[in-house]
Protein backbone atom coordinates (compact mmCIF):
# COMPACT_ATOMS: atom_id res chain seq x y z
CA UNK A 1 0.00 0.00 0.00
CA UNK A 2 1.36 3.44 -0.93
CA UNK A 3 2.11 5.81 1.94
CA UNK A 4 -0.55 8.15 0.63
CA UNK A 5 -3.32 5.57 0.78
CA UNK A 6 -4.99 5.78 4.19
CA UNK A 7 -6.12 2.35 5.26
CA UNK A 8 -9.63 2.06 6.63
CA UNK A 9 -8.21 1.15 10.04
CA UNK A 10 -6.05 4.29 10.04
CA UNK A 11 -8.97 6.44 8.96
CA UNK A 12 -11.10 4.86 11.66
CA UNK A 13 -8.54 5.88 14.27
CA UNK A 14 -8.80 9.45 13.02
CA UNK A 15 -12.56 9.62 13.39
CA UNK A 16 -13.31 7.40 16.33
CA UNK A 17 -10.01 6.28 17.77
CA UNK A 18 -9.57 3.50 20.22
CA UNK A 19 -13.19 3.54 21.35
CA UNK A 20 -14.46 2.76 17.88
CA UNK A 21 -12.06 -0.12 17.37
CA UNK A 22 -12.75 -1.81 20.70
CA UNK A 23 -16.47 -1.27 20.41
CA UNK A 24 -16.42 -2.65 16.88
CA UNK A 25 -14.75 -5.80 18.12
CA UNK A 26 -17.38 -6.28 20.80
CA UNK A 27 -20.23 -5.71 18.32
CA UNK A 28 -19.13 -8.48 16.04
CA UNK A 29 -17.87 -10.88 18.68
CA UNK A 30 -20.18 -10.49 21.66
CA UNK A 31 -22.49 -13.40 21.05
CA UNK A 32 -20.03 -15.89 19.62
CA UNK A 33 -19.89 -18.93 21.84
CA UNK A 34 -17.95 -21.51 19.91
CA UNK A 35 -16.52 -22.57 16.59
CA UNK A 36 -17.17 -26.20 15.83
CA UNK A 37 -15.73 -28.56 13.27
CA UNK A 38 -17.58 -31.84 13.20
CA UNK A 39 -16.75 -32.39 9.53
CA UNK A 40 -14.12 -30.81 7.33
CA UNK A 41 -16.31 -27.68 7.11
CA UNK A 42 -15.94 -25.10 9.88
CA UNK A 43 -19.16 -24.00 11.55
CA UNK A 44 -19.68 -20.93 13.71
CA UNK A 45 -22.36 -21.33 16.38
CA UNK A 46 -23.76 -18.21 18.01
CA UNK A 47 -26.30 -18.46 20.85
CA UNK A 48 -28.33 -15.95 22.82
CA UNK A 49 -31.76 -15.03 24.14
CA UNK A 50 -32.84 -12.43 21.56
CA UNK A 51 -30.47 -12.02 18.62
CA UNK A 52 -31.13 -9.10 16.30
CA UNK A 53 -29.42 -9.00 12.93
CA UNK A 54 -29.39 -5.56 11.41
CA UNK A 55 -28.15 -3.55 8.49
CA UNK A 56 -28.30 0.23 8.51
CA UNK A 57 -26.81 2.92 6.29
CA UNK A 58 -28.14 5.98 8.10
CA UNK A 59 -29.23 4.69 11.49
CA UNK A 60 -33.01 4.18 11.15
CA UNK A 61 -32.78 0.40 11.28
CA UNK A 62 -30.04 0.54 13.89
CA UNK A 63 -32.28 2.64 16.12
CA UNK A 64 -35.27 0.34 15.60
CA UNK A 65 -33.07 -2.72 16.24
CA UNK A 66 -31.66 -1.22 19.45
CA UNK A 67 -35.14 -0.37 20.68
CA UNK A 68 -36.45 -3.88 20.03
CA UNK A 69 -33.31 -5.39 21.58
CA UNK A 70 -33.93 -3.59 24.87
CA UNK A 71 -31.71 -4.60 27.78
CA UNK A 72 -31.34 -8.28 27.00
CA UNK A 73 -31.14 -8.46 23.24
CA UNK A 74 -27.90 -8.64 21.29
CA UNK A 75 -27.35 -6.57 18.19
CA UNK A 76 -25.36 -8.28 15.44
CA UNK A 77 -24.35 -6.30 12.40
CA UNK A 78 -24.98 -8.11 9.10
CA UNK A 79 -21.98 -6.51 7.33
CA UNK A 80 -19.81 -8.08 10.07
CA UNK A 81 -21.64 -11.39 10.50
CA UNK A 82 -21.70 -12.08 6.77
CA UNK A 83 -18.00 -12.95 6.87
CA UNK A 84 -18.51 -15.92 9.23
CA UNK A 85 -18.15 -19.39 7.82
CA UNK A 86 -21.30 -21.57 7.91
CA UNK A 87 -22.90 -19.63 10.76
CA UNK A 88 -25.57 -21.31 12.90
CA UNK A 89 -27.56 -18.97 15.15
CA UNK A 90 -29.59 -20.42 18.02
CA UNK A 91 -31.71 -18.30 20.32
CA UNK A 92 -35.12 -18.09 21.95
CA UNK A 93 -35.92 -15.21 19.59
CA UNK A 94 -34.27 -14.16 16.36
CA UNK A 95 -35.05 -10.92 14.55
CA UNK A 96 -34.00 -9.12 11.37
CA UNK A 97 -34.12 -5.34 11.05
CA UNK A 98 -33.16 -3.57 7.83
CA UNK A 99 -34.23 -0.86 5.36
CA UNK A 100 -36.24 -1.62 2.23
CA UNK A 101 -34.57 -0.99 -1.11
CA UNK A 102 -37.11 -1.10 -3.96
CA UNK A 103 -39.58 -2.75 -1.55
CA UNK A 104 -37.33 -5.68 -0.59
CA UNK A 105 -34.37 -6.37 1.73
CA UNK A 106 -30.97 -5.12 0.47
CA UNK A 107 -28.76 -7.68 -1.26
CA UNK A 108 -26.37 -7.89 1.72
CA UNK A 109 -29.30 -8.85 3.99
CA UNK A 110 -30.65 -11.46 1.58
CA UNK A 111 -27.18 -12.95 1.06
CA UNK A 112 -26.61 -13.16 4.81
CA UNK A 113 -29.94 -14.90 5.36
CA UNK A 114 -29.29 -17.32 2.50
CA UNK A 115 -25.89 -18.39 3.84
CA UNK A 116 -26.86 -18.79 7.52
CA UNK A 117 -28.84 -21.24 9.65
CA UNK A 118 -31.33 -19.88 12.17
CA UNK A 119 -32.91 -21.85 15.02
CA UNK A 120 -35.39 -20.07 17.28
CA UNK A 121 -38.82 -20.46 18.82
CA UNK A 122 -39.90 -17.04 17.60
CA UNK A 123 -38.61 -15.29 14.47
CA UNK A 124 -39.49 -11.76 13.40
CA UNK A 125 -38.59 -9.33 10.62
CA UNK A 126 -39.07 -5.58 10.83
CA UNK A 127 -38.21 -3.31 7.94
CA UNK A 128 -37.78 0.43 8.07
CA UNK A 129 -39.04 2.33 5.03
CA UNK A 130 -39.84 5.83 3.92
CA UNK A 131 -42.86 5.70 1.66
CA UNK A 132 -44.19 2.27 0.54
CA UNK A 133 -43.45 -1.32 1.54
CA UNK A 134 -45.80 -2.90 -1.06
CA UNK A 135 -45.08 -6.69 -1.22
CA UNK A 136 -42.32 -6.81 1.41
CA UNK A 137 -44.18 -9.24 3.74
CA UNK A 138 -44.74 -11.73 0.91
CA UNK A 139 -41.18 -11.33 -0.34
CA UNK A 140 -39.74 -11.99 3.13
CA UNK A 141 -41.96 -15.03 3.72
CA UNK A 142 -40.76 -16.49 0.42
CA UNK A 143 -37.11 -15.77 1.22
CA UNK A 144 -37.43 -17.44 4.63
CA UNK A 145 -39.17 -20.47 3.19
CA UNK A 146 -36.45 -20.86 0.52
CA UNK A 147 -33.96 -20.85 3.41
CA UNK A 148 -35.85 -23.48 5.40
CA UNK A 149 -37.39 -21.44 8.20
CA UNK A 150 -40.70 -19.70 8.84
CA UNK A 151 -41.34 -16.27 10.30
CA UNK A 152 -43.83 -15.53 13.07
CA UNK A 153 -44.02 -11.77 12.76
CA UNK A 154 -43.45 -9.32 9.90
CA UNK A 155 -43.93 -5.59 10.36
CA UNK A 156 -42.54 -2.21 9.34
CA UNK A 157 -41.72 1.22 10.76
CA UNK A 158 -42.12 4.27 8.53
CA UNK A 159 -39.28 6.77 8.95
CA UNK A 160 -37.28 9.38 7.05
CA UNK A 161 -36.86 8.23 3.44
CA UNK A 162 -33.13 8.32 2.77
CA UNK A 163 -33.28 7.92 -1.02
CA UNK A 164 -31.65 11.23 -1.91
CA UNK A 165 -32.52 11.30 -5.64
CA UNK A 166 -36.21 11.58 -4.73
CA UNK A 167 -36.33 13.09 -1.28
CA UNK A 168 -35.22 16.31 0.38
CA UNK A 169 -33.87 15.32 3.81
CA UNK A 170 -35.04 18.61 5.38
CA UNK A 171 -38.61 17.94 4.26
CA UNK A 172 -38.39 14.31 5.35
CA UNK A 173 -37.09 15.25 8.81
CA UNK A 174 -40.00 17.65 9.25
CA UNK A 175 -42.62 15.09 8.16
CA UNK A 176 -44.52 13.27 10.89
CA UNK A 177 -44.66 9.56 10.02
CA UNK A 178 -45.96 8.34 13.37
CA UNK A 179 -42.61 6.61 13.85
CA UNK A 180 -42.42 6.44 17.64
CA UNK A 181 -46.00 5.20 18.04
CA UNK A 182 -45.50 2.49 15.40
CA UNK A 183 -42.21 1.44 16.96
CA UNK A 184 -43.78 1.17 20.43
CA UNK A 185 -46.52 -1.05 18.96
CA UNK A 186 -43.97 -3.25 17.18
CA UNK A 187 -41.90 -3.68 20.36
CA UNK A 188 -45.01 -4.59 22.42
CA UNK A 189 -46.21 -7.08 19.78
CA UNK A 190 -42.83 -8.78 19.57
CA UNK A 191 -42.56 -8.95 23.36
CA UNK A 192 -45.96 -10.69 23.41
CA UNK A 193 -44.75 -13.09 20.68
CA UNK A 194 -47.62 -12.16 18.43
CA UNK A 195 -48.09 -13.86 15.07
CA UNK A 196 -48.71 -11.13 12.53
CA UNK A 197 -48.25 -10.10 8.90
CA UNK A 198 -48.49 -6.57 7.55
CA UNK A 199 -51.41 -6.44 5.15
CA UNK A 200 -50.73 -6.33 1.40
CA UNK A 201 -53.38 -4.66 -0.74
CA UNK A 202 -54.22 -4.91 -4.43
CA UNK A 203 -52.92 -1.37 -4.77
CA UNK A 204 -49.56 -2.52 -3.29
CA UNK A 205 -49.44 -5.32 -5.84
CA UNK A 206 -50.22 -2.97 -8.69
CA UNK A 207 -47.60 -0.44 -7.52
CA UNK A 208 -44.90 -3.09 -7.09
CA UNK A 209 -45.52 -4.64 -10.51
CA UNK A 210 -45.62 -1.25 -12.18
CA UNK A 211 -42.38 -0.16 -10.54
CA UNK A 212 -40.41 -3.25 -11.57
CA UNK A 213 -41.86 -3.35 -15.06
CA UNK A 214 -41.03 0.30 -15.74
CA UNK A 215 -37.66 0.45 -14.02
CA UNK A 216 -36.42 -2.82 -15.50
CA UNK A 217 -34.53 -3.48 -12.25
CA UNK A 218 -33.57 -6.98 -11.21
CA UNK A 219 -36.30 -8.35 -8.93
CA UNK A 220 -33.91 -9.94 -6.40
CA UNK A 221 -30.97 -7.52 -6.43
CA UNK A 222 -32.52 -4.27 -7.64
CA UNK A 223 -29.90 -1.88 -6.26
CA UNK A 224 -26.73 -3.98 -6.04
CA UNK A 225 -24.08 -2.61 -8.40
CA UNK A 226 -20.57 -1.06 -8.49
CA UNK A 227 -19.82 2.05 -6.45
CA UNK A 228 -18.11 3.67 -9.47
CA UNK A 229 -21.56 3.75 -11.12
CA UNK A 230 -23.29 5.33 -8.13
CA UNK A 231 -21.08 7.89 -6.39
CA UNK A 232 -18.00 10.08 -6.79
CA UNK A 233 -16.19 12.53 -4.52
CA UNK A 234 -15.90 16.20 -5.37
CA UNK A 235 -13.22 18.84 -4.72
CA UNK A 236 -14.81 19.44 -1.31
CA UNK A 237 -13.27 16.17 -0.07
CA UNK A 238 -10.82 16.74 2.80
CA UNK A 239 -9.59 13.15 2.97
CA UNK A 240 -11.01 12.45 6.45
CA UNK A 241 -11.71 8.80 5.58
CA UNK A 242 -15.20 8.58 7.08
CA UNK A 243 -16.62 7.24 3.81
CA UNK A 244 -14.09 4.39 3.94
CA UNK A 245 -15.53 3.33 7.30
CA UNK A 246 -19.28 3.70 6.83
CA UNK A 247 -19.43 1.70 3.60
CA UNK A 248 -20.69 -1.87 4.22
CA UNK A 249 -18.57 -3.14 1.32
CA UNK A 250 -15.41 -1.15 2.10
CA UNK A 251 -15.61 0.35 -1.37
CA UNK A 252 -13.88 3.67 -0.65
CA UNK A 253 -10.20 4.45 -0.18
CA UNK A 254 -8.31 7.70 0.29
CA UNK A 255 -5.50 8.25 -2.21
CA UNK A 256 -3.30 11.34 -2.03
CA UNK A 257 -5.74 13.01 0.33
CA UNK A 258 -8.83 12.38 -1.86
CA UNK A 259 -11.41 9.64 -1.65
CA UNK A 260 -12.00 7.22 -4.51
CA UNK A 261 -14.92 4.77 -4.84
CA UNK A 262 -14.30 1.33 -6.28
CA UNK A 263 -16.04 -1.94 -5.45
CA UNK A 264 -19.38 -3.54 -4.66
CA UNK A 265 -22.23 -1.21 -3.82
CA UNK A 266 -25.69 -1.60 -2.23
CA UNK A 267 -26.64 1.94 -3.30
CA UNK A 268 -27.25 2.50 0.42
CA UNK A 269 -25.92 6.10 0.26
CA UNK A 270 -24.27 5.76 3.67
CA UNK A 271 -21.14 7.39 2.23
CA UNK A 272 -23.11 10.32 0.83
CA UNK A 273 -25.21 10.87 3.94
CA UNK A 274 -22.36 10.57 6.44
CA UNK A 275 -19.67 12.62 4.65
CA UNK A 276 -19.16 15.66 6.90
CA UNK A 277 -18.06 17.84 3.96
CA UNK A 278 -21.00 16.88 1.71
CA UNK A 279 -18.31 15.97 -0.79
CA UNK A 280 -19.93 12.89 -2.30
CA UNK A 281 -22.26 13.25 -5.25
CA UNK A 282 -24.67 10.74 -6.74
CA UNK A 283 -24.36 9.88 -10.42
CA UNK A 284 -27.76 10.55 -11.95
CA UNK A 285 -29.31 7.59 -13.76
CA UNK A 286 -32.18 8.04 -16.23
CA UNK A 287 -35.10 8.36 -15.51
CA UNK A 288 -34.29 9.38 -11.94
CA UNK A 289 -34.29 13.11 -11.15
CA UNK A 290 -31.44 15.20 -9.75
CA UNK A 291 -31.29 15.44 -5.98
CA UNK A 292 -33.87 17.95 -4.75
CA UNK A 293 -31.48 19.28 -2.08
CA UNK A 294 -27.75 18.53 -2.28
CA UNK A 295 -27.12 20.31 1.01
CA UNK A 296 -29.49 18.25 3.09
CA UNK A 297 -28.06 15.13 4.68
CA UNK A 298 -29.43 12.73 7.28
CA UNK A 299 -28.40 10.40 10.06
CA UNK A 300 -30.96 9.15 12.58
CA UNK A 301 -30.72 11.48 15.62
CA UNK A 302 -30.64 8.52 18.05
CA UNK A 303 -27.58 6.98 16.39
CA UNK A 304 -23.99 8.23 16.38
CA UNK A 305 -21.49 8.15 13.55
CA UNK A 306 -19.41 5.76 15.65
CA UNK A 307 -22.31 3.30 15.80
CA UNK A 308 -22.64 3.37 12.00
CA UNK A 309 -18.89 2.84 11.64
CA UNK A 310 -18.90 0.00 14.15
CA UNK A 311 -21.70 -1.70 12.22
CA UNK A 312 -20.42 -1.22 8.68
CA UNK A 313 -16.65 -0.90 8.82
CA UNK A 314 -14.77 -3.54 6.79
CA UNK A 315 -11.23 -4.50 7.74
C1 LIG B 1 -31.47 2.64 -2.52
C2 LIG B 1 -32.66 2.91 -1.64
C3 LIG B 1 -33.89 2.37 -1.98
C4 LIG B 1 -35.01 2.60 -1.18
N1 LIG B 1 -36.21 2.03 -1.53
C5 LIG B 1 -37.29 2.25 -0.73
C6 LIG B 1 -38.54 1.66 -1.06
O1 LIG B 1 -38.69 0.87 -2.00
N2 LIG B 1 -39.62 1.97 -0.29
C7 LIG B 1 -39.53 2.82 0.77
O2 LIG B 1 -40.54 3.10 1.39
N3 LIG B 1 -38.34 3.35 1.15
C8 LIG B 1 -37.21 3.08 0.42
N4 LIG B 1 -36.00 3.61 0.79
C9 LIG B 1 -35.90 4.35 2.06
C10 LIG B 1 -35.28 3.50 3.20
O3 LIG B 1 -35.81 2.19 3.18
C11 LIG B 1 -35.55 4.13 4.57
O4 LIG B 1 -35.24 5.46 4.58
C12 LIG B 1 -34.84 3.37 5.67
O5 LIG B 1 -35.44 3.71 6.90
C13 LIG B 1 -33.35 3.66 5.76
O6 LIG B 1 -32.82 2.88 6.79
P1 LIG B 1 -31.37 3.03 7.40
O7 LIG B 1 -31.27 4.44 7.99
O8 LIG B 1 -31.33 2.00 8.47
O9 LIG B 1 -30.38 2.82 6.34
C14 LIG B 1 -34.87 3.41 0.00
C15 LIG B 1 -33.62 3.94 0.33
C16 LIG B 1 -32.52 3.71 -0.47
C17 LIG B 1 -31.18 4.29 -0.09
S1 LIG C 1 -15.53 12.06 0.63
FE1 LIG C 1 -16.17 12.99 2.54
S2 LIG C 1 -16.06 11.34 4.05
FE2 LIG C 1 -14.86 10.68 2.27
S3 LIG C 1 -12.77 11.32 2.74
FE3 LIG C 1 -13.71 12.98 1.54
S4 LIG C 1 -14.52 14.40 3.06
FE4 LIG C 1 -14.11 12.47 4.15
S1 LIG D 1 -20.17 3.04 -1.98
FE1 LIG D 1 -21.59 4.32 -0.77
S2 LIG D 1 -23.59 3.74 -1.58
FE2 LIG D 1 -22.19 2.13 -2.22
S3 LIG D 1 -22.31 0.54 -0.62
FE3 LIG D 1 -20.62 1.92 -0.10
S4 LIG D 1 -21.54 3.41 1.29
FE4 LIG D 1 -23.23 2.40 0.22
Amino acid sequence: MSRNVISRREALKRVGGFFALTAMASYSGLAATSCQSSTETKTTVVTGKRLIFFFSATGNSLYVGKTIAGEEGQMLSIPQEIHKENPVYEAEEIGFVFPLYCFIPPTIVQNFIRKSTFKANYIFAVCTYGANYTLFPEYFDKLASECGFSVNYISAVKMVDTYLPYYNMEVEKATDKNTEETLATVVAEINRHENYRLPVTERDRFFYEGYYRHSGRDRVNPTFTRSEKVVYSTDACVGCGICTNVCPHGSWKVVNGKSVAEGDCENCLSCVQNCPSKAISIIRVDPEPDEPNRNARYRNPNVTLIEIIRANHQV
